[in-house]
């Protein structure tokens, strides 16, 4: 499907855009940069905002999950905003029973780790998403809107010669990730019930992948129809996985989900000004997991453009593993956040230096801004990207 004249990606605004040339393989004037995690607590903003609001309460309410998403857009100029929402929303829009415990993460009021508890979850049809999705597509609306309406981020001392909008990212939790807090219930370490019942009952473990990956994919489509300029799959738990297992039970999973992203294109001007011969491009995808050193090549050939690093592996060991020609994204080890500044310092150059073996590089962390982060130290982050990059 071709998206609609009005989107960023269609109307020119961010097709060019730091971002979305690197998820393409393509350079610009200085290495994007935003952080996993950019919106939320270490933002005193936004700790302020959510005063008295639970945090699935604010990802539905439009005003202030486009507000949130935005903050660390104007505070830090990172070079996209990525949606202020959580990897169970959609699973909360179509009724299911879930919470986010402030420092624990989401808990259901059951687990789904059998059989039965599978056929219950997944009698649910994932369409109905559909006509849950105004709060998200309604926020996504706004946060584009503003983005469109302001200048990009720029370089800060780098120069801000970036043209059109800045980008908005959507994004979408992988059938694993979400299948491991379904099957346990809530957060675990090792996601032991979800990895039992792949093997003890590969059926219903692959009824509950397959509910799952359309669910969590007509989410992204949702972000990406609403405005989003690229996607992201967080496949968060995914290195607690062997590559077998993963190949064999989740793989097929996560290419289903983006299934329901692969077929949004827009339309670039043929270089020729032939109008009828007019080229598409298809929207970009990361994939994004933690500890997934063994499974960088795998998580790539499920069908995206760029891969996502942890800070577990450097990046031209990660560009090594994956192969010629993929854009990378990542990856700072979040702890030296709060290191003295030269250290700091020092390590971001070091990604960038690593990051050059790959086509592309989209300069982030390794995985979240830890909520004790001083924002100071992120925006300063950002300038120095840009300027030892330009
Ligand atoms: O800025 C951004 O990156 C966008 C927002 C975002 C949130 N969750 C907001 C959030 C994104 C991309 C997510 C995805 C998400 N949620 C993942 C995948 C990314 C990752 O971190 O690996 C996962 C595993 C979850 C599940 C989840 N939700 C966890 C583990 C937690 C943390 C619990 C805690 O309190 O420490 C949440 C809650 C959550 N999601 C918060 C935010 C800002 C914190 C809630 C709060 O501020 O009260």
């Amino acid at each position: 499907m071709i998206l609609p004249p009005q989107h960023p990606l269609s109307a020119g605004l961010t097709s060019d855009s730091r971002l979305v040339r690197a998820y393409r393989g393509e350079r610009s004037d200085v290495t994007p940069v935003w952080f996993m995690r950019q919106a939320g607590r270490s933002l005193p903003e936004y700790r302020d905002l959510r005063v008295g609001t639970r945090m699935l309460d604010a990802c539905l309410e439009p005003a202030m999950a486009a507000e949130i998403t935005l903050q660390p857009v104007r505070r830090h100029r990172v070079d996209a905003g990525i949606f202020f929402s959580d990897i169970v929303v959609p699973l909360k829009l179509v009724g299911v029973d879930v919470e986010i415990q402030p420092g624990r993460g989401p808990v259901f009021s059951r687990g789904y780790a059998d059989a039965a508890g599978v056929a219950e979850l997944t009698a649910i049809d994932p369409a109905r998403l559909d006509e849950a999705s105004a709060p998200i597509t309604e926020a996504v609306g706004r946060v584009v809107a503003e983005l469109n309406a302001t200048p990009p981020s720029g370089g800060g001392a780098a120069g801000s010669n970036e043209p059109g909008s800045t980008p908005l990212i959507g994004f979408a939790g992988a059938p694993f990730t979400l299948a491991a807090y379904l099957a346990e219930g809530g957060p675990s370490k090792d996601h032991l019930a979800a990895r039992t019942l792949m093997h003890a009952d590969p059926g219903a473990w692959r009824a509950l992948m397959d509910w799952t990956a359309e669910l969590t994919g007509r989410f992204l489509r949702t972000q990406v129809l609403a405005g989003a300029s690229a996607a992201q799959l967080f496949d968060s738990w995914a290195g607690a996985l062997s590559l077998a297992d993963y190949e064999t039970h989740v793989a097929p999973a996560s290419t289903k989900a983006l299934g329901f992203v692969h077929d949004l294109a827009y339309e670039i001007p043929d270089a020729t000004g032939d109008a009828a011969a007019r080229a598409t491009r298809s929207v970009p995808v990361v994939h994004f997991g933690v500890g997934t050193g063994e499974l960088l090549g795998a998580m790539h050939d499920i069908g995206v453009d760029t891969v996502g690093v942890d800070y577990r592996i450097p990046l031209d060991v990660a560009a090594q593993r994956i192969g010629d020609g993929v854009p990378l994204q990542g990856n700072l080890d979040p702890a030296l956040l709060a290191a003295p500044w030269p250290v700091l310092e020092s390590a971001v150059r070091e990604v960038l230096e690593r990051g050059q073996s790959a086509p592309a590089h989209v300069f982030n962390l390794g995985h979240g801004v830890p909520p004790e982060t001083d924002p100071t130290v992120l925006t300063r982050v950002v300038q120095l990207v840009h300027e030892a990059s330009a």
